[in-house]
């Protein structure tokens, strides 16, 4: 099977399964009331769009957890000798519970499985959680990206070795 296949993964205590385009609204509703989305003034338009749009090189999933989504995750590969978390997202009922560890866990597994080296993310400046999240994930901060999505603010690239 090849890395980050549209299929039905199972994990621990959730799937992960593709994302299909009618759910692009919906989920793109409930991102953009969360941060960093909201802060940074994402609409729900324009991530209904990254959502559903045709992307081949684009995997998305939702989480689910039998009968509610729980997050999100956007996988694009190839990407810099490797595989970038594009979109993670964890919906609020369910943080804290493991998932996104889970989910960083199983891309991670799917990049070295395919021979890859590095995973990437990026995180929003402002979002204090998310940073510590993913350093405590054996994420490193590379390089800041000053004005990348929102005057003012910076992405940081995020770099994890998965060789
Ligand atoms: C960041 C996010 C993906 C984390 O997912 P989660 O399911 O809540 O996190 P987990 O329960 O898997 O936590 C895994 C580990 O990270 C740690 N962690 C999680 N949130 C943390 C926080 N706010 N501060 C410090 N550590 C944190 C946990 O303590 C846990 O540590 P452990 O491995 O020692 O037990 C989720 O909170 C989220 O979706 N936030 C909003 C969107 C976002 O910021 N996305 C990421 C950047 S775009």
């Amino acid at each position: 099977m090849s890395a980050f296949a549209l299929d039905r993964h199972p994990l621990a205590g959730f799937d992960l399964r593709p994302l299909v385009p009618a759910e692009a609204a919906d989920t793109a509703r409930a991102l953009v009331a969360l941060d960093p989305w909201r802060t940074l003034g994402f609409s729900a338009e324009a991530l209904q769009r990254y959502l559903g749009r045709d992307d081949p090189g684009l995997s998305r999933f939702m989480a689910d957890c039998g009968d509610w989504p729980a997050g999100v995750l956007a996988v694009r590969r190839p990407w810099l000798r490797g595989a970038y978390i594009e979109l993670l997202a964890v919906f609020p009922d369910q943080q804290g519970r493991g998932m996104g560890k889970t989910m960083l866990d199983w891309a991670c597994g799917q990049a070295k499985a395919a021979g890859e080296t590095n995973l990437w993310a990026c995180v929003s400046d402002f979002n204090t959680p998310a940073r510590a999240f993913y350093a405590r994930q054996g994420f490193t901060e590379v390089a800041p990206l000053p004005d990348l999505v929102s005057p003012g603010r910076a992405e940081i690239l995020l770099r994890k070795r998965v060789e």
